[in-house]
């Protein structure tokens, strides 16, 4: 300090402030640090958790072992397992069947029969539906359910959209009726549904005719994309009674062959239907002038993209045969919108359905593939639900595979679409499920009573791998392929380079027709 300048003790002054300033500043910036460090190493620690070793964790209350206890390997017999793992042992259902997987709880074979478990009281439909995302595997077990059935003589009848079904059929001896234009195949989708003795003759007969209608309203309502209303469907009822000769008056004892040019001829022959419409106070002109779209509709199924396809008078036994051990209508050559495919589809369901059930027919498996793309459709639907119900008269297994039941919820809900696939549901006595995504998850645990921890699971599922629920049980079960199957149930080995069809060996598809053949005539 100058004592001969006057500002020297100010400076002195500040000198001594901005000294004490930096100090604290640099202990605040130690205090942070020390702080940052403690919080990130007991970071470290609460993620590495306490420290452990062969006797277990240290510390407090960790349920440390004085010293590890060697004990002999334990073993029961599974009836006493079960009641010591009352929800991870499962009895099985005790039913014969043809072999699916593996059942991934108990690690037991998963054998499926759906004849003998209704016979066993574990289902009481022997209705299926398989539900899916894309490529979760619900072709796969179609096709393995063929092949295995096929080898203990049950007989199959499949409609194939994708063509997917053509390497099976070479593997099981069965040449796929090909439809397509100029392929001179035609089918009759309204032959005649022979009698079954439990049948009355006029119980029959309202089948039949319900069968039908629901059909011809089904097939307008695709090509329309619009419900068919009252005036169109008195129309198309007069024609279908006139073609079969059920008209009042000039009823006749036996029912008339009918077919599709067959109503389509009658729909404008007013002429014989003077008495009912007379009865229902309509004019024949408003009658005809209100039913032309329908009309036009139909007309289209005989002249229009399916012409010659659709159009026989006969019944379909020239082309089906159903002694053989399964048969394939094969729809890939049609080639036009998606009307027309859900047209083609449901003809070619309904003409082999008329003809394998037959009172004699021996059970067999049924598949609609694909089937969601009906689901929209009320009079489809209907058709379905008649077919489910003739299932057990004649021994038929049908079996259904969509991708999700949000499919089946169409339109608004309590809607009369919503409704009945509610109630083709409920027909079903079995139902496979596959993966499903997150958005499906809901509907399918409020359609099929699924609990929440059964809910979660779909989620994870892996390919080929289901959950089965039968009568109250649900197993979960891989499907198992093998080395013969694996290639005819490929779908996606053009985009994996995996195994296709050709890697089959000679001796492999001898040994696979040897067994269907083998089957087929036990
Ligand atoms: N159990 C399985 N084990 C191994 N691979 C399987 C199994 N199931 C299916 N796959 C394979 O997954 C692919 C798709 O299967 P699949 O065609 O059956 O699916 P999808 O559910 O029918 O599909 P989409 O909804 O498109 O019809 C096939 O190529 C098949 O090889
Ligand atoms: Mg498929």
């Amino acid at each position: 300090m100058n004592p001969r300048d006057p500002d020297s003790p100010r400076r002195l002054l500040d000198e001594i402030r901005r000294r004490a300033a930096d100090q604290d500043t640099t202990r605040a910036a130690d205090r942070a640090d020390r702080a940052r460090r403690t919080a990130e190493a007991g970071r470290l620690r609460r993620e590495a958790g306490p420290r452990r070793d062969r006797r277990g964790a240290h510390g407090a209350a960790a349920g440390r072992l004085a010293h590890r206890m060697r004990l002999p390997a334990h073993t029961a017999a599974t009836s006493v397992l079960k009641t010591w793992y009352p929800w991870t042992m499962d009895p099985g259902l005790g039913v014969p069947g043809a072999y699916v997987g593996l059942d991934l709880y108990s690690r037991a074979s998963f054998l499926f029969d759906p004849w003998e478990l209704y016979r066993s009281n574990v289902i009481t439909s022997p209705n299926g539906l398989v539900i899916g995302e894309i490529g979760s595997g619900k072709s796969s077990l179609l096709k393995c359910l063929i092949m295995r059935f096929a080898a203990v003589g049950i007989p199959f009848s499949w409609v194939d959209v994708k063509d997917e079904y053509t390497d099976l059929a070479a593997g099981v001896g069965v040449e796929p009726l090909r439809l397509g234009p100029g392929l001179g195949v035609r089918l009759n989708p309204l032959a005649t549904v022979a009698r079954h003795p439990a049948q009355s003759v006029v119980e029959w007969r309202a089948s039949l005719k319900a069968r039908r209608l629901a059909l011809l309203e089904g097939l307008i309502h695709v090509r329309l994309d619009r419900p068919i209303s009252m005036t169109e469907r008195t129309a198309l009822e007069l024609a279908l009674d006139s073609a079969t000769g059920q008209l009042r008056g000039g009823a006749r004892d036996e029912l008339a062959p009918a077919s599709l040019p067959a109503v389509v001829a009658n729909m404008t022959r007013t002429d014989t239907w003077a008495d009912e419409l007379r009865e229902r106070g309509i004019t024949a002109a408003a009658l005809l002038d209100e039913s032309r779209d329908a009309r036009l509709a139909l007309h289209s199924m005989v002249t229009g993209a399916l012409a010659g396809m659709f159009d026989s008078q006969e019944d379909n036994a020239r082309y089906l045969d159903f002694d053989a051990p399964g048969t394939i209508v094969n729809l890939h050559a049609i080639r036009a919108d998606q009307a027309v495919t859900v047209m083609s589809m449901v003809c070619a369901q309904s003409a082999m359905e008329a003809e394998l059930m037959r009172p004699d027919a021996r059970p067999r498996l049924v598949g609609y593939d694909e089937s969601w793309v009906v689901m929209r459709y009320v009079p489809l639907l209907l058709r379905l639900q008649e077919q489910f119900k003739l299932a057990r008269l004649f021994g038929i297994c049908n079996l259904l595979a969509a991708h999700r039941l949000t499919d089946w919820e169409t339109g608004a809900a309590g809607s009369q679409a919503a409704r009945l696939a509610r109630g083709l549901l409920e027909d079903t006595g079995f139902r496979v499920v596959y993966r499903q995504v997150d958005a499906a998850l809901p509907l399918t645990r409020d359609l099929l009573g699924l609990t929440d921890v059964q809910t979660h699971l779909l989620r994870w599922l892996r390919k080929g791998c289901g959950m089965w629920l039968l009568g109250t049980g649900a197993y979960v079960v891989q499907h198992l392929l093998s080395s013969i199957e694996h290639p005819l149930v490929q779908t996606d080995s053009r985009m994996r380079g995996r195994v296709g069809v050709d890697d089959i060996s000679d001796e492999e598809w001898d040994l696979l027709l040897d067994a269907v053949q083998t089957g087929a005539s036990s």
